[in-house]
């Protein structure tokens, strides 16, 4: 009985060493650090680094496209909106107009200006001509005398201006280009005022920026010429709290708009900025505008507002 307890318990005591030993050898087989990278070969290990790399960056991945798709709809957005803006000005260009009338920008004052107005003047031009390829009726652009400085302002800032479109640019001065009889210089200083447009003249506008230290320059060369003149009718149709010398764009601007609206209040009132204080003139057959009202703002003593309608182009 003894003997058989005995052998009884040796058969136990082995039974509870293999499981132990069964125990500590899976262990071992899960646990990461070492012996899973003695089992697993070199390539099985990279692979399996690389996939938790991957599963870690799920998130960033997501994130990634989320963004780039967004960015694409963006890009969509903007070439939509841009080709819109583009065919309405193309279909504006292709339902314009045209008018006979010609408009002559006289660029042979270069030599009497500071480099700073020559770069305003440039500025100036690059309105008229924007303004004129989307006018309802857009008027025969020149630009004669082209040389010196303005030229030079243009070749370095804006080498485009060679393919612009619907414009004469010449090298010659205005009186090799029209015949006399047809040209009206238009200048604040004559004292002709205009009442309506004639599509068969070239009315030039003189291409200067001068803060008014020129006055009467062009007055005196269309005089020397023996050219027509006359003055935009600014003070039979609104009164200003400023000159009546204007920039070169405005002028131009003006005339665009008269084509269009067939008024020159409404004109000047498209037109001229804000700060120029533009109110209407009460303006009937009875009630004439006084004389005063137009010496009164022609007064060319204030060369600082002049110098703020020129910035602004
Ligand atoms: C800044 S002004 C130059 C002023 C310059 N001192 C002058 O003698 O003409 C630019 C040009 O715009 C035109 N202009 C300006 N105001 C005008 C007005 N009230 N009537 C007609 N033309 C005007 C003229 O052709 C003028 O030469």
């Amino acid at each position: 009985m003894t003997t058989a307890v005995c052998s009884q318990m040796a058969d136990d005591n082995t039974e509870k060493q293999a499981s132990a030993e069964e125990d500590r050898s899976e262990k071992t087989v899960s646990s990461p650090g070492d012996t899973e990278n003695q089992v697993l070969s070199k390539r099985q290990r990279k692979k399996l680094l690389k996939q938790q790399k991957w599963e870690e960056e799920r998130e960033q991945r997501k994130q990634r496209r989320k963004e780039r798709k967004q960015q694409r709809r963006l890009q969509r957005q903007s070439h939509q909106e841009g080709g819109e803006v583009q065919s309405a000005r193309k279909r504006a260009r292709r339902e314009a107009t045209p008018s006979s009338l010609r408009l002559v920008v006289d660029c042979s004052f270069d030599s009497l200006m500071l480099i700073k107005d020559v770069h305003k003047l440039h500025k100036q031009i690059q309105r008229c001509y924007a303004e004129n390829r989307r006018a309802s009726h857009p008027v025969q652009f020149y630009l004669t005398s082209l040389g010196g400085q303005l030229r030079q302002s243009m070749d370095e800032k804006d080498k485009g201006w060679v393919n612009w479109k619907d414009i004469h640019i010449q090298t010659e001065h205005y009186t090799e280009v029209v015949s006399q009889e047809e040209l009206v210089y238009l200048t604040s200083d004559s004292p002709n005022v205009l009442t309506e447009l004639d599509p068969k003249k070239a009315y030039v506008i003189g291409g200067l920026v001068d803060h008014n230290h020129h006055k009467g320059v062009t007055f005196e060369r269309a005089k020397e010429l023996g050219i027509s003149h006359a003055q935009l009718p600014l003070s039979s149709f609104v009164k200003m709290n400023s000159r009546k010398v204007l920039a070169v764009n405005h002028v131009f601007e003006i005339i665009l708009a008269y084509l269009e609206k067939g008024s020159w209040q409404e004109a000047f009132f498209t037109v001229l900025p804000q700060r120029k204080g533009v109110v209407a003139v009460g303006w009937d057959a009875t009630n004439p505008p006084k004389k005063d009202d137009e010496t009164d703002s022609d007064s060319d003593s204030d060369p600082e507002t002049t110098a703020q309608t020129e910035e602004r182009a």
